[in-house]
């Protein structure tokens, strides 16, 4: 039952920029009351990324706010439901198949393309900072596709990518071990529409390291349009750069936005807690 204290809490927020981001002003006891949790939703998919300053969440109270808005989803590597995830690029705190994959993460992506239902959102804690570099930069695919013209628009009508995590991991490893290469390719690929459009009718645009060509097109032309919307999508007028400080918390729509971390040493010490928050829909929605 809510408190009268409750009662009133209401979203406190500022707009970071005309294209995408907000800033959350609420204290994080109003925030873990949950009651905020379906405006804070509406306003991620408005805005793309919500930033919840210096709100030193513990992780417990990470999985909680969470759970909240959605639920903490199985992580990589079949991690536990109830725990954060380690983002961190050293392997003395992480696997080191994962810290492979993690270093995918330095370039332009959407989280887990391959899985069936994608991953609605994700929430990134600031443990510890790298003293150099290790911002975290956002860019908004909905407001990007929307601002394309009508005649790009049709070119891109209907086209299906091919995602996978192998394709993602040339990034930043060109000449792979044998072993390597067949271990990134058992994580296996997904199709799915270049532009996808949820429930509500919004439009975005799927692409990242991990879109790898585009279904049944010549290399070279689909190259030049997966590379060329990158370059237009994570243009300044649709990208976020946050500047960590410790506590920091960023939740991010992660259907609607690409990201990546700016250069960091891996052995700096930088330590990012993550919660993923369930999807509620398929890429493609079929419509009833
Ligand atoms: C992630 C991610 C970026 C960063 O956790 O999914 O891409 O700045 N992190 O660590
Ligand atoms: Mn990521």
């Amino acid at each position: 039952m809510a408190t009268a204290a409750n009662v009133d809490v209401q979203l406190r927020y500022e707009r970071i920029k005309p294209k995408i981001g907000a800033r959350v002003l609420n204290s994080k006891e109003e925030l873990l009351t949950g009651e905020l949790s379906p405006a804070i939703l509406d306003l991620m998919e408005e805005v793309g990324v919500v930033v919840f300053p210096e709100l030193h969440l513990t992780d417990a109270e990470q999985v909680q706010f969470s759970n909240s808005l959605g639920g903490n989803a199985e992580e990589l590597a079949g991690q536990n439901q109830d725990a954060v995830f380690k983002v961190t690029l050293d392997e003395k705190n992480q696997q080191k198949n994962v810290v492979e994959y993690l270093k995918g993460s330095l370039f332009w992506h959407i989280d887990g393309t391959m899985n069936p239902t994608p991953i609605r959102a994700s929430m990134l804690s600031a443990q510890v900072l790298a003293p150099e570099g290790g911002d975290t930069e956002f860019a908004n695919t909905a407001t990007s596709y929307a601002d394309l013209s009508d005649e790009q628009k049709a070119e891109l009508e209907g086209l299906r990518v091919v995602h996978s995590l192998w394709a993602s991991q040339f990034y930043h490893t060109p000449e792979p071990t044998a072993e390597q290469l067949a271990d990134w390719q058992s994580k296996g690929e997904a199709e799915i529409p270049l532009v996808v459009t949820n429930s509500a009718g919004k439009k975005s645009l799927v692409l990242g390291n991990t879109a790898h060509y585009i279904r049944g097109m010549d290399m070279k032309d689909s190259q030049r349009i997966l590379h060329g919307l990158r370059d237009f999508a994570t243009s300044e007028p649709y990208v976020y750069r946050h500047v960590w400080k410790v506590g920091d918390t960023v939740m991010w729509d992660n259907r609607t936005s690409l990201h990546k971390a700016t250069p960091y040493d891996p052995y700096s010490g930088r330590m990012m807690h993550r919660t993923i928050i369930k999807g509620g829909e398929a890429w493609e929605v079929v419509k009833g």
